[in-house]
Order: C-alpha cells, then sequence, then structure tokens
C-alpha cells in the first residue's frame, strides 16, 4: 500500500523519509528511550539509517489490512516547517481487527501533549477508518510516562504479562492494556452491525 498521512491537532503524522537519519539518531541517544524502547544499543548512524530507509518504510509494503504503519511524528515548528517529534505506528495482529501501538518521543518534544495527540489520531484512525475492533498497548512494567500516556487516550490497563517482551534478548514482564471501538463511539459516533463505527453526522 502507499504510505499515507495523517493530521492531528498539534501534528502530523506523515512517513519518514532519508532526511530524518540524523534526527533520529540524536534522538535516539537519549537514556528513556534505550531503556524502554528495544533499540539497540549503542544506538549509530546506521542504526537510523536502516530505520528511515528500510524499518519504517517496508511495513508499507503489504497489502491494507496487514501493512505496518510507521509515522513520524512532525510538530510545527516556529518557521511553520514540520519538525521530527517522534514516531507513533500502527502493527495489525490479527490483521484486520485488532492493531498493537507504539510511540515514543524526542526528549525536547516532551510534554507538550504531541504524543497524546498523536495516539489519539492513530488510534481513531485505526477504529474509524480501517474498521478495527481493538487498539492494544503493551510497556514494559514501570514505564509510568508510556502508562499515563496510554490511560490518558482512554486505554483501559488490564493487567501485567510475564516475560512479554523481549529487550535486547532479555525477556521482561509488560503491563497491557486497550481501547476498543465502542469506547471511542460512545463519544462521537455509533456502532453499525457490521462492527464498525460510523461517526455521527
Ligand atoms: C511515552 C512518551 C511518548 C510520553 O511523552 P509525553 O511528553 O509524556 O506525552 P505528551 O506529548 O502527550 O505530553 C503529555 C504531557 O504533557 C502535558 N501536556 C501539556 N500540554 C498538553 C496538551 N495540550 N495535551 C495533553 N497533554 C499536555 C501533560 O500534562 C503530560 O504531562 P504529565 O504526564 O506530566 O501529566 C515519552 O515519555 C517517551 O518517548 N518515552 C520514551 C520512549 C517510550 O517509553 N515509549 C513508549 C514505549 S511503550
Amino acid at each position: 500500500m502507499e504510505p499515507y498521512s495523517l493530521r492531528g491537532e498539534l501534528c502530523e503524522l506523515t512517513p519518514f523519509n532519508p532526511a530524518d537519519t540524523q534526527r533520529v539518531f540524536d534522538y535516539c541517544q537519549d537514556g528513556e528511550i534505550q531503556r524502554w524502547v528495544p533499540v539497540p544499543v549503542p544506538y549509530r548512524m546506521e542504526d537510523a539509517a536502516v530505520f528511515t530507509t528500510s524499518t519504517a518504510q517496508k511495513g508499507w509494503g503489504g497489502p491494507g489490512l496487514v501493512a505496518e504503519r510507521t509515522w513520524a511524528i512532525r510538530q510545527l515548528g516556529p518557521d511553520g516547517k514540520p519538525y521530527l517529534a517522534g514516531a507513533v505506528c500502527l502493527r495489525p495482529n490479527p490483521p484486520g481487527a485488532s492493531a498493537e501501538i507504539g510511540y515514543l518521543l524526542a526528549a525536547d518534544s516532551r510534554g507538550r501533549g504531541l504524543a497524546t495527540d498523536a495516539v489519539n489520531t492513530a488510534v481513531g484512525h485505526a477504529i474509524r477508518d480501517l474498521g478495527m475492533r481493538r487498539v492494544y498497548w503493551q510497556a514494559l512494567v514501570g514505564n509510568w510516562a508510556s502508562r499515563r500516556l496510554a490511560v490518558r487516550c482512554g486505554f483501559k490497563v488490564e493487567g501485567t504479562l510475564r516475560s512479554q517482551l523481549i529487550i535486547r534478548g532479555v525477556a521482561a514482564d509488560a503491563w497491557v492494556g486497550t481501547i476498543l471501538a465502542e469506547d471511542l463511539a460512545s463519544d462521537d459516533g455509533y456502532w453499525t452491525a457490521d462492527g464498525r463505527v460510523r461517526l455521527w453526522d
């Protein structure tokens, strides 16, 4: 499928491109990203180049139901140009019904609601446009910034799965949570018989 973009209230979600490599390299030096996200450590310029030219691109290559959608979170900078603030992705699992959401922000872009806006935009797209019934989140136990964000966006934390995630070869417990189509529908729209959510007119 062709990569496409989404628009939030504070940010745009657009595909990554090779020009993002330096900024990805810079923000992945952050200790919080290296602690909570399974990026290579140390994080090298080659890792950033592989991400922008391959990892973030190849997921789009599959058919619509299975395509893993990775977007750059871009905020508008003071000069009016989009500025790379982080990443958000949707990984269908199982395809057509559900997707996992993943996200991160550069340290200098945190604390302004950008990730909240990006996650709300991606979740709304998954449920309203792609017809998914459920989006799920998982984070290493102890990642309170990620958990606060998920809860702020309407995810219900449902528990802890033991040895759920492998981070740099080590199994670790994960918090998990979900947001269902009806959680959005109650505010903004309604369920239809085919299990999709339609916005109120
Ligand atoms: C998880 C992560 C993306 C959260 O970033 P964040 O800056 O807290 O998220 P937001 O951009 O949505 O900002 C929300 C914060 O800004 C504040 N804020 C300011 N303006 C806001 C607005 N307009 N809307 C919402 N929140 C706003 C909120 O109060 C909140 O602060 P709080 O958590 O202290 O209450 C970030 O900590 C991160 O990248 N961590 C490392 C990578 C990581 O752990 N990824 C997740 C793996 S599961």
